[in-house]
Parts: C-alpha cells; sequence; structure tokens
C-alpha cells in the first residue's frame, strides 16, 4: 500500500522563492506589530493598516514564483500518498502542483464575508475597505489571526495521526497550535526537520532527524535517503 507522507510547512519553505519569513532578521513582523496588523482587535481598531498590510503582501505574492523545494513536493505525490499541512498563506504549493493542501492560517488569495465566515472568495487585487460581496458584506482578508480559531486544525490533525513519514519544512515551531501538530505522530513514523536554524523540538513520540539546511538542499538529501532505505 502507498505509504502516507505529511508535509508540515512554515515560511522558510517560501523564502527560496523570495517571501520573507516572520521572525529571522528583517522578517515580516519587523518594524510591524503583529497584534495591530494580524489580530480581531488590530482589525478593529485600523482596518486601512490591516488592508494595507496584507494588500502588499498580496501584490508581492503575485510577482513570486514557487521554488525547487515546493516543485520537489509536488513530485512525490507520485511515489506517496501526499498531504500538505501549511502554515503559509501563499499559493505556491498549489502552483507547483501538490494537490492535497491544508491551509492552517487561510490564504491571501482569498477573502471573506466578515458576516458569514463560510462566504469566501478569490481575490488577487487590492481589498479595499468598500468592498462587499453581492449580499453587501463587508470583506476581510481570508487569513487566520492570532487569538482567532483554527479551523483546519482537526483535519490537519487527522492526517499527522496516520502519517509513515513526516517532513517539517522551514518553521520556527512557535506559533500554536500548528507547532503541536508533530505530537500527534505514530511512534513509528519517519520524521524528519529542515531547517535553515532548527528550532529544539522536545518530547516527541517519534524521533526526528534534523537536517539544517535550505529546504531546497534538505528535500533532495531526504529524498535519497528515502531511495536508499526502499522507503
Ligand atoms: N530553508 C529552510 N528554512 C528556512 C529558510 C530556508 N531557505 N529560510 C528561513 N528558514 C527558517 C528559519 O530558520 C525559521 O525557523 O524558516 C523558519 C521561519 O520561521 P517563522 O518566520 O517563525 O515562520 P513560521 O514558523 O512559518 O511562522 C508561523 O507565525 O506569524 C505567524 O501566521 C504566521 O504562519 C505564520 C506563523
Amino acid at each position: 500500500m502507498e505509504k502516507r507522507l505529511v508535509v508540515l510547512s512554515g515560511a522558510g519553505m517560501s523564502a527560496e522563492s523570495g517571501i520573507q519569513t516572520f521572525r529571522d532578521a528583517g522578517g515580516l513582523w519587523e518594524g510591524h506589530d503583529v497584534m495591530e496588523v494580524a489580530s480581531p482587535e488590530g482589525w478593529k481598531k485600523n482596518k486601512e493598516l490591516v488592508l494595507d498590510f496584507y494588500n502588499q503582501r498580496r501584490r508581492q505574492l503575485l510577482t513570486c514564483e514557487p521554488n525547487e523545494a515546493h516543485l520537489l513536493l509536488a513530485e512525490l505525490e507520485q511515489y506517496y500518498n501526499t498531504t500538505i499541512v501549511t502554515q503559509n498563506v501563499d499559493d505556491l504549493h498549489e502552483r507547483a502542483g501538490s494537490s492535497h493542501i491544508i491551509h492552517l492560517h487561510g490564504e491571501l488569495l482569498k477573502v471573506r464575508s466578515v458576516q458569514n465566515s463560510k462566504l469566501i472568495y478569490p481575490w488577487s487585487k487590492d481589498l479595499h475597505n468598500t468592498d462587499i460581496n453581492d449580499l453587501g458584506h463587508k470583506l476581510r482578508p481570508h487569513i487566520v489571526w492570532f487569538g482567532e480559531m483554527v479551523p483546519e486544525l482537526e483535519n490537519a490533525v487527522s492526517y499527522v495521526k496516520k502519517a509513515d513519514i513526516i517532513i517539517i519544512i522551514g518553521t520556527s515551531m512557535q506559533v500554536y497550535p500548528a507547532a503541536s501538530l508533530i505530537h500527534y505522530a505514530k511512534p513509528n513514523a519517519l520524521a524528519y526537520y529542515i531547517d535553515t536554524n532548527p528550532a529544539i523540538i522536545n518530547q516527541t513520540p517519534c524521533k526526528i532527524n534534523i537536517i539544517a539546511e535550505k529546504a531546497s538542499i534538505g528535500l533532495k538529501s531526504i529524498i535519497n535517503d528515502l531511495k536508499n532505505n526502499s522507503q
């Protein structure tokens, strides 16, 4: 039977595409108070500031391309039953060709009604405070902000629990509940963590092989490893 692979990706995954991470030097939060631009309180206080922050990020995303690491992951679908659980709000996994992606923190190229969170729309231009849907509802970025529920969490947990192979890529493992997902792994799962500056992850159910590399280089070595071990 096809093995189940779950990838847990963070901002470092898209770094080679030219998208800034959050917590590295010069990161996205530098110069921004996180709670001002990425929380319900910040949204209440200053919608223009929040919209401007995401408009800039959306515009930048449209100029970026998937990198080698995204492409390598998409290829792994030929060999494994693959699920990508990403904290990233970009669409680079999709554009690289991965077909099963769970966006834990929402998607930059979507907006939703502030009155009904189920009304979600594709959106690639700037979002303005005056924009409304056909029912007259105001719109907000389709992003999970600090302090908000993570609607896809249970879904992601169910895949991690069944995974034979887990690859964590490019995350500082500082933001919960995303960082807690690895704790649902099976004890015999084969797990890797690729990051240029890997965090220390304690008390995981399975052993984690740490690979202190850029996403693309680390992935190539894992793929070799998997091939050599006929995994
Ligand atoms: N290859 C691999 N890893 C990299 C690379 C690279 N080229 N460049 C940077 N990294 C690593 C950093 O060492 C760091 O551990 O990527 C990680 C990025 O960490 P963060 O900036 O904290 O991003 P992430 O973990 O995805 O943040 C989680 O926090 O701000 C919120 O909602 C936001 O989804 C985000 C969440």
